[in-house]
């Protein structure tokens, strides 16, 4: 096969949702499909969450949350499908918005009792501000809910986004009796057994009287109804709306049953974009290039406790991946060649000969990679990942152990060089400040830092409201604002400099005596 048609077949897409949702369960019944793994009946109970697939720290297994991103690979009718996964708690927000660099599509599971949730609406603001294609499986249908004009009109509003039902259920909750897959006009019928696929029935006519005998009559003419009020309101369904990130199909089901799901698998593979183009400093770069090209969009420590190592994500951009070739390191400006990179296939790592454009690799690295490094055959090129967001937590990290120093700082280095945190260096006292989206972080770096550097560390209370990248037009203005302001001035992991503003009335000051100066939450405008 060319590697045209290698890349033709490649959907990389990540599924996001807020905690509960039911990513896990949709996840897994994706890999059902795929025959990536094989699990008798529907998985009710947490131990395939717990043993399997996302979950390689020893911190994660203790809590139970999803910290870590993972990447699962399976074969689909013809389509290699990656998905890479994505820790679901709040305070792991950031590793979910860099690993959304690294997809081309992305399914969002909402809860259809509890309608959008925060963690979903600020994932789609990185979605839109990306333009990724996204689609919408409503879940949990099997369950009490909202109306499903309702839970549209919410999407919409809520997400941002124009929205486009191509399944409608019949029924909610005790009454549901299975959705009508307006994509493919046919009608599924629902049985709460839990595993089997259920019942399909094509329907060319929805007007077509068999319906009546395969749900009640009076079921049957609300549906048509819907079904007519849909054609009213919504637009055809319109593919390329869907591709450029104005529109996101919905559709229903209920993951825990296996209901919904192939019909939602089946629509990705014919819609979602193969590898997309990805924009470097200098150009475009086209995934169909002969000549490969990749960035790090994660770096994962120790995901085998038995040798220290680190595992760089590598997305391929363009071209094919070969084992044992060198290539070249940008930022490093040397050439490094891999000899066991891995692929990730469902819930085992296999070493890989070749990957292609949309695939993602596993480097073993001892300390070569950081996040957004990236890799090509030779052209200097300079994937942008990311920016950096103004965190939300803050508290200056201070050692604990004098002896232990040199494992400390090589810690903390690493540990950001893999995006766990955000470091900030105070320009006046040179005092390190960890910044974090939520308290959890501050725990892993404390338990990585001892158990992986034998490190100890100590928090103390530091008050900031927001770091602001600052910009100006005016050099001596900006050299003005940094000296009358030298206590609050750090540096961040890139030596760019940052105001650390205490209160949001201090920056309003702030802006208000320097107007000629430009205050951003995050490190790119
Ligand atoms: P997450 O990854 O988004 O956090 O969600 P996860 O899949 O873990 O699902 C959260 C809970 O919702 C799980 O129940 C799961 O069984 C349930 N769930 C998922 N899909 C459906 C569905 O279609 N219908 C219903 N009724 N429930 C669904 P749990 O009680 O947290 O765990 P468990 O012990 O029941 O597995």
């Amino acid at each position: 096969m060319g590697l045209k048609e290698e890349i033709a077949k490649r959907r990389t897409f990540a599924i996001i949702s807020h905690p509960d949702a039911g990513k896990t369960t949709l996840t897994e019944k994706l890999l059902l499909f795929g025959g990536a793994i094989h699990v008798a009946g529907a998985v009710k109970n947490n131990k395939i969450k717990k043993t399997a697939t996302s979950d390689w720290m020893e911190i994660e297994k203790q809590r139970g949350i999803s910290v870590a991103t993972s990447v699962m690979g399976f074969n689909y009718a013809d389509h290699k499908i990656n998905i890479l996964d994505t820790p679901g708690h709040q305070d792991f927000a950031e590793d979910t918005f860099r690993t959304l660099t690294a997809v081309d599509s992305v399914i969002i599971v909402v809860d259809c009792a509890k309608g959008v949730e925060i963690q979903t609406r600020r994932l789609m603001e990185v979605c839109r501000m990306r333009k990724t294609p996204v689609m919408i499986f409503v879940n949990k249908l099997d369950r009490e809910g909202k109306d499903a004009f309702d839970i549209l009109d919410e999407l919409e509003k809520e997400l941002e986004i124009a929205v486009r039902p191509l399944s409608w259920p019949i029924g909610i909750g005790k009454t549901f009796k299975g959705v009508y897959n307006i994509y493919q006009s046919e009608l599924n019928l629902f049985r709460p057994d839990k595993q089997k696929v259920t019942e399909r029935i094509s329907f060319e006519n929805i007007d077509d009287p068999e319906l009546d005998k395969h749900i009640t009559a009076d079921l049957a003419s609300k549906l048509r109804e819907e079904l007519e009020m849909i054609q009213e309101v919504y637009p055809q369904f319109d593919k390329e709306a869907y591709l450029k990130g104005d529109l996101a199909p919905v559709f229903f089901g209920s993951a825990l049953n296996n209901f919904g799901v192939k019909e939602l698998l089946d629509c990705f593979i014919d819609i979602a974009p193969a590898p997309r183009p990805v924009k470097a400093e200098e150009r475009m770069v086209e995934p169909q290039e002969q000549a490969f090209t990749g960035f790090v969009f994660k770096i994962h420590a120790n995901m085998d406790p038995n040798h220290r190592s680190c595992i760089a994500f590598v997305k391929v951009c363009s071209g094919k991946f070969e084992r044992n070739t060198y290539y070249q390191h940008i930022r490093l400006g040397k050439q490094l060649r891999f000899s066991s990179p891995t692929a990730f296939m469902a819930q085992k790592k296999e070493i890989l000969d070749e990957a292609f454009a949309g695939d993602i690799v596993g480097l073993p690295d001892t300390g070569n990679f950081k996040i957004g490094d990236t890799l090509t055959s030779g052209e200097d090129l300079h994937f942008r990942g990311l920016p950096s967001f103004s965190p939300e937590l803050f508290k200056y990290i201070e050692n604990e152990d004098p002896m232990k120093q040199k494992q400390l700082q090589k810690g903390i280095d690493q540990l950001m060089g893999e995006g766990v945190a955000q470091l900030f260096t105070n320009q006046f006292n040179g005092r390190k400040i960890i910044g974090t989206v939520g308290q959890l972080q501050f725990e892993v770096i404390q338990y990585r830092l001892l158990h992986e550097y034998g490190a100890k560390c100590r928090w103390l209370p530091i008050n900031l409201y927001k770091a602001c990248w600052i910009e100006s037009d005016k050099p001596e203005v900006l050299e003005e604002f940094k000296k009358r302001k030298v206590q609050y001035m750090a540096f961040d992991i890139e030596g760019r400099d940052v105001f650390l503003a205490e209160s949001n009335y201090m920056l309003m000051m702030a802006r208000q005596d320097f107007p000629d100066i430009r205050f951003h939450f995050r490190s790119e405008f």
